[in-house]
């Protein structure tokens, strides 16, 4: 990647260092009371009546096209390497009367030409990880809004760099962790919310894939598929330990215990196990001899991490990606009255099964279930389930960006989130390569987690979105 980041990052982080405290414009009143001066808590832009994206880094998923489904959006840019690609990215514009993007393509820095063209007001990079900073430091800097793909920092370096361009641009720069949508997760987020639980004490999450056959896979350019693009993920796996992937585990648990909103980190402590999956499944594969089978791999197959909060809670944040395990992301959340875990969804409150709760119950679970589905899911979770991969909460998460930027409102998750979150991925890699050492974890949000609400989540209006509900259409 010819982008260096780490003079990038120099020239662009202590520019940022005095923040702009003139020309805060908060939402509404709900958002006022939370825009403390400088900060980019509760902030919101002027309404979007139409809103143009460009769209960078056009894989696997590409998600951010989907909003071309979305009445008043329009992606008017798209940016990518891979000429497949970037055919299918118009093929998927097209077929949702979404005019011809411009593309931009055929160097590594064409996305510099997208930030600076004025036809874009949000850059959504889905690129892979090295350059998810650098693209939105810059197109902060060129004044456009930035939703970034999942981690959206890798040190602490980048996570103050967006944090201080964030307050200074005033623009939003939010990482698209589409886990908070899932159907569980807004469940057991609207039980947090009405006191179901009682005191919350502790919390775990994880990112459990077998991802072995993808970082193994080779990139086929003709086709656009294959293996992830010049087998970016593989070569940070094989020189970084840690969790790499915090966020889809931690994310949610984050939003039902007020994180930056009352609660905030504190410490974590990080371990890792061995590497042996990774290893083992490139020989088995490729043979002994091959290039594959040679390659060092320093992340661990199983990283565990505990985060304690200042209010005293822990959450517990797994990351394993080499090994035959079933796909979990745990979703547990856990009080003084009661818990939920998934895979499978369980439930138990003591108000159902009584004090001394000792097993669960399939029945109260499923009646629970029924009873607390969140309002956004109530609204629009079949919509989004035809619409949108991962079981709807891909097209949930585009739904409320929309929404809330069409309405002048607050995003969901602000640039404090996507840093706290985010500092796992350098805290956890220093603490497990130093027999799991304690590491402080910085406060993002200068002191302003003290007197923040909880805000986000809610509903939208689909009618006053101009999507017919009656129609799901692919
Ligand atoms: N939230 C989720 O559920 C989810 C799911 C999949 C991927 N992701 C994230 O999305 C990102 C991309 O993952 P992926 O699976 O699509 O990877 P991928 O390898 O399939 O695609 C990456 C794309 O980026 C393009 N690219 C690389 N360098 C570029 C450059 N300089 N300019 C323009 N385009 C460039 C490549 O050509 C490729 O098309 C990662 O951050 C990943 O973590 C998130």
């Amino acid at each position: 990647m010819q982008t260096n980041r780490r003079e990038f990052l120099r020239s662009t982080f202590w520019m940022g260092a005095a923040a702009a405290t003139a020309g805060i414009t908060c939402g509404k009143a709900r958002a006022e009371a939370n825009c403390p001066s400088g900060s980019m808590m509760g902030w919101a832009d002027k309404p979007f009546k139409t809103l143009r994206v460009g769209v960078v880094g056009l894989g696997r998923g590409a998600l951010g096209l989907d909003l071309a489904k979305i009445p008043g959006v329009k992606i008017t840019a798209v940016c990518d390497l891979n000429k497949a690609r970037i055919d299918r990215a118009l093929a998927r514009c097209a077929k949702h009367a979404n005019p011809a993007p411009r593309v931009f393509t055929g160097g590594q820095e064409e996305w510099k030409r997208m930030c600076d063209w004025d036809q874009v007001d949000l850059v959504y990079n889905g690129t892979p990880w090295e350059l998810h900073a650098p693209i939105a430091l810059y197109a902060m800097e060129h004044g456009k809004h930035v939703v970034i793909e999942v981690p959206s920092a890798l040190t602490i370096d980048e996570c103050w760099a967006l944090v201080k361009t964030s307050e200074r641009t005033r623009r939003h720069c939010m990482q698209l962790e589409n886990c908070c949508y899932g159907e569980t997760e807004m469940l057991a987020l609207n039980m947090c919310r009405q006191g179901l639980f009682g005191t919350l004490v502790h919390g775990e999450g994880a990112y459990i894939h077998d991802l072995r056959e993808y970082c193994y896979g080779k990139f086929d350019p003709e086709k656009g598929s294959g293996g992830y693009w010049d087998y970016w993920r593989m070569r940070y796996n094989r020189e970084h330990g840690g969790n790499q992937y915090p966020t889809h585990g931690l994310g949610p648990i984050c939003i039902d215990m007020d994180i930056n909103r009352g609660d905030n980190f504190d410490y974590l402590v990080s371990v890792d196990s061995l590497q042996a999956g990774f290893q083992e499944y490139g020989k088995g594969k490729f043979g002994d001899g091959s290039q594959e089978a040679s390659w060092k791999v320093k992340m661990a197959d199983m990283n565990t991490t505990i985060v304690k909060t200042k209010l005293g809670r822990t959450i517990m944040v797994q990351h394993n990606i080499t090994g035959p395990r079933p796909y979990s992301r745990i979703n547990l959340i856990s009080g003084t009255k009661g818990i939920l875990q998934d895979y499978p969804l369980r439930i138990a409150l003591e108000t159902e099964l009584g004090a001394g709760v000792h097993k669960y119950d399939d029945k109260v679970t499923a009646e629970l279930r029924q009873k607390y589905r969140h309002p956004l899911w109530k609204t629009a979770g079949e919509y989004a389930k035809v619409h949108g991969g991962h079981g709807g909460m891909d097209f949930l998460m585009l739904l409320r960006l929309a929404w809330c930027l069409q309405m002048g409102l607050p995003l969901d998750m602000n640039v404090y989130d996507l840093a706290a979150w985010c500092s796992l991925n350098e805290l956890t890699e220093r603490s497990a390569a130093n027999r799991g050492r304690s590491m402080d974890v910085p406060d993002f949000t200068g002191g302003a987690w003290k007197t923040q609400k909880p805000w986000g989540f809610d509903d939208v209006d689909l009618a006053k979105m101009g999507l017919d509900l009656k129609v799901p259409k692919a």
